[in-house]
């Protein structure tokens, strides 16, 4: 038999492995920023913009020019350590910041080099955002694009059209020999025949990719369990379909009419099945689900809407809870609803389109702070701040007479114990 023989294909499939492993590798590399990121989100962002800002501590665009790499391991694993050395230039710092002392962290040096590298790529791509953004929007978080897991579908997707194709190729020539030699004609293989023959035929190859896309799965399972513990964006489904969009949006229903306590109390509070009711004894189908979701707040407060009887069997409807500061920090609604005069908005964005609640802000330490920064109190006409400000430092009191300004933080606000139980 002469001609073109393709009976074994390994050459294509090697070909086709150094193809998958560069984009593997390059998808890597990817990895490897978004590693620095995480990194510095979970590390560092409570304190530092990556960018001009200064939060806790200033900005960190440019430190990597700024210092020595050596000096950089040794100041971010133990600053006061180094101060202790009596480090000339770990001292300068220390005062220049007002003497804050920064934590230790917990990061080892390849850690810290991806966190420079990630502020290198940050700043590279932002040069004018840290200088421009206002109000804690800065480090507005791209959505994990969950790259590597669409990567790995996608190179086994186009892994089985390319066996398919390379069969049918393979057939082709076989067929044609065949016709040629005047041999009898081969028989088509099917898809799992062809799999089966191509993975005994390459038996070393497909070990080696298992190993390297379980390897590739589980890390992403740990990243995603353990990485990041920024939730902005968060949007769990919940028990019943309520709609913002439908409620306080279409309908005009005031915020506050649902989230009655925002204005008098630390938390804002979701409202019962009861205040539902007010409406939904006689609104009975909505627009979109019908009797379906509403009949879930009957459901469970054992209603009737027949006879528009309750019943004995009620149970809570339970709402998950979209924002969770952790236990150790301090917030109240009706401080910054009811006397910093802010707008839900302003933390919770345009809900009155959400049709699924959502975190909109990122609720990061960073986020308070910078704002406590850049607010200036509404001292004027707010009883709350009469009495404050007979206490005012006179420093501060002259400020405020001459510019009427004072923002959150000249007042304390940026006191770890305000806001750190
Ligand atoms: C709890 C707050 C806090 C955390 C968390 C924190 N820092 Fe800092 N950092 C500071 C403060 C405050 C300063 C200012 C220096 C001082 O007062 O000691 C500082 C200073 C620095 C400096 C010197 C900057 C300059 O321009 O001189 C670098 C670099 C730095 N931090 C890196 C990091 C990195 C990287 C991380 C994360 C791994 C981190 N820091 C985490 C509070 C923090
Ligand atoms: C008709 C009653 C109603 C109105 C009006 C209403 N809400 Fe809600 N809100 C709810 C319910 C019920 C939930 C819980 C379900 C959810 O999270 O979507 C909720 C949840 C929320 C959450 C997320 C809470 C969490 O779990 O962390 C925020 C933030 C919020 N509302 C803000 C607002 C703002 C701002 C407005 C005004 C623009 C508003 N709501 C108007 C009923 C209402
Ligand atoms: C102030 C009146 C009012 C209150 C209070 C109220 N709703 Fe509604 N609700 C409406 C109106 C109006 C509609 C839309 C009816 C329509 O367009 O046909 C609606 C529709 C709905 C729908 C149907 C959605 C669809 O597209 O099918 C659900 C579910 C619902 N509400 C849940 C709730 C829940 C849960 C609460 C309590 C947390 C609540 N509502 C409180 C007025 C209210
Ligand atoms: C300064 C920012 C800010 C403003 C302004 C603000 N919120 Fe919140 N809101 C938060 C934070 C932070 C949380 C998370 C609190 C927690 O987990 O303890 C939250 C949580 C909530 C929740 C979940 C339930 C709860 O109390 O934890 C609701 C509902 C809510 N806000 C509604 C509102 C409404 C309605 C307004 C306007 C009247 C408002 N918020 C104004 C920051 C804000
Ligand atoms: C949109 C701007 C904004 C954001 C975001 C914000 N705050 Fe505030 N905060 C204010 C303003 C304005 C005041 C001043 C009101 C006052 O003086 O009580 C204030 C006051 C406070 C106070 C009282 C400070 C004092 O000196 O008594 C605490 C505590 C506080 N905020 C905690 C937080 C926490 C925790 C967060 C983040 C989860 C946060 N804030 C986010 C604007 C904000
Ligand atoms: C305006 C409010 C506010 C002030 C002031 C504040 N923090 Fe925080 N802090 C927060 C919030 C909110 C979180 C939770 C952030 C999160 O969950 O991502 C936090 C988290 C932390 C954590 C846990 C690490 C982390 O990133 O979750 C440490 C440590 C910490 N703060 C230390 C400090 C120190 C030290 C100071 C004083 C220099 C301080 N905080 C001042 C609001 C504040």
């Amino acid at each position: 038999m002469n001609g073109i023989s393709l009976k074994k294909p390994t050459s294509y499939f090697l070909a086709l492995f150094s193809f998958l492993l560069a984009f593997s590798v390059s998808t890597t590399s990817l990895q490897a920023q978004e590693d620095g990121e995480k990194l510095f989100k979970s590390y560092c962002a409570s304190c530092h913009s990556p960018g001009a800002n200064q939060l806790v501590g200033p900005g960190l665009a440019g430190v990597y020019d700024k210092y020595e790499k050596e000096w950089l391991y040794k100041w971010i694993k133990n600053s006061s350590a180094l101060i202790a050395t009596g480090d000339a230039q770990a001292i300068a710092v220390y005062e220049q910041y007002n003497k804050v002392i920064m934590p230790a962290q917990p990061v080892t040096n390849i850690q810290i080099d991806a966190i420079l590298d990630y502020l290198k790529v940050y700043a590279e791509k932002a040069p004018t955002v840290a200088a421009a953004v206002v109000g804690g929007t800065e480090d507005v978080i791209a959505e994990d694009s969950g790259l590597s897991g669409y990567a790995i579908a996608g190179i086994i997707v186009l892994f089985l059209i390319l066996i398919i194709l390379l069969r049918k190729v393979q057939y082709i020539f076989t067929a044609a020999n065949a016709r040629d030699s005047g041999d009898e004609m081969p028989e088509e293989t099917t898809l799992t025949q062809a799999l089966a023959l191509t993975v005994s035929q390459n038996k070393t190859i497909f070990a080696v990719m298992g190993i390297v896309c379980l390897a590739l799965f589980a890390k992403g399972g740990w990243d995603s369990a353990f990485g990041v513990g920024v939730f902005q964006g968060y949007e769990p489904e919940q028990p019943i379909m309520f709609s913002h969009k439908l409620h306080a949006g279409t309908n005009g229903i005031d915020c506050n009419y649902c989230h009655t306590s925002a204005s008098y109390s630390k938390s804002a509070g979701i409202p019962s099945p009861n205040l539902c009711m007010n409406c939904h004894t006689y609104i009975q189908e909505g627009p979109e689900y019908g009797k379906e979701e509403i009949g879930k707040i009957y459901a469970a407060l054992d209603f009737d809407p027949v006879t528009k009887t309750y019943g004995p069997n009620q149970t809570p409807i339970k709402w998950v809870k979209v924002h969770n500061l952790p236990d150790h920090v301090y917030f109240n609604h009706s401080q910054h609803v009811a006397i910093g005069k802010i707008a839900c908005e302003k933390c919770h964005g345009p809900v009155e389109t959400y049709t699924v609640g959502k975190q909109y802000a990122e609720l990061t330490m960073g986020w308070c702070i910078n704002c406590h920064r850049e607010t200036k109190v509404q001292m004027a006409d707010n009883g709350y701040y009469d009495e404050i400000h007979d206490r005012l430092p006179d420093e501060l009191k002259k400020q405020y007479l001459e510019d009427g300004t004072i923002t959150v933080s000249e007042l304390g606000g940026i006191e770890c114990s305000k806001c750190h139980y």
